[in-house]
């Protein structure tokens, strides 16, 4: 067993883990935070997506220990409690969720992209948006909704400068 400190969503905590033990396991297990989604368990699907230091990482290829001292944010730390988040919204509007089980994984990885193309003040074709979540698989094929929650996203943070 070795002890970590994990700061998860603003919160520092130390916990002795085992060198094997992943990061998603540990979210969901020793921090209650159940919209770390696991799917495949292989790296293929993106539903397990966090934060690690502020980038999208797979947390089922992730073991806890390489997190050590590290600050890392899951999808309930991600909007507030509400969701207000451009995207989290746009979600909602453009009906970009089914049965929703990758939704955290693919809010994850496709906030950072929103606030990168936000940064910029340009919004990227409908292939840009597509290569950006070609990682995520959303196994109700409901892609379509997805790629037009981004684009109204980056529409809005553009307009608005609305909060992350
Ligand atoms: S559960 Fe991690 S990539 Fe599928
Ligand atoms: S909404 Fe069901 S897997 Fe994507």
């Amino acid at each position: 067993m070795i002890e970590i400190t994990l700061v998860v969503n603003g919160d520092r905590r130390s916990l002795r883990v085992e060198a094997r033990r992943l990061l998603a396991d540990v979210l969901r297990e020793e921090f209650d935070l159940a919209g770390v989604h696991i799917g495949c368990a292989q790296g293929s699907c993106g539903c397990c997506t966090v934060h690690v230091d502020g980038v999208p990482r797979l947390s089922c290829l992730t073991f806890a220990v390489q997190c050590d001292g590290k600050s890392v944010r899951t999808v309930e730390d991600i909007g507030g409690p509400a969701a207000e988040h451009a995207l989290q919204q746009a979600f909602r509007r453009a009906h970009a969720l089914q049965c929703g089980y990758c939704t955290p994984g693919f809010i994850m990885t496709l906030a950072p992209f929103v606030e990168a193309m936000a940064t910029e003040n340009r919004l990227p074709d409908e292939n840009e948006i597509r290569d950006a979540m070609s990682g995520n698989i959303c196994r109700c094929t409901g892609y379509q909704g997805i790629v037009e929650a981004v684009r109204q996203a980056i529409a809005e943070r553009i307009g608005t400068g609305a909060p992350a």
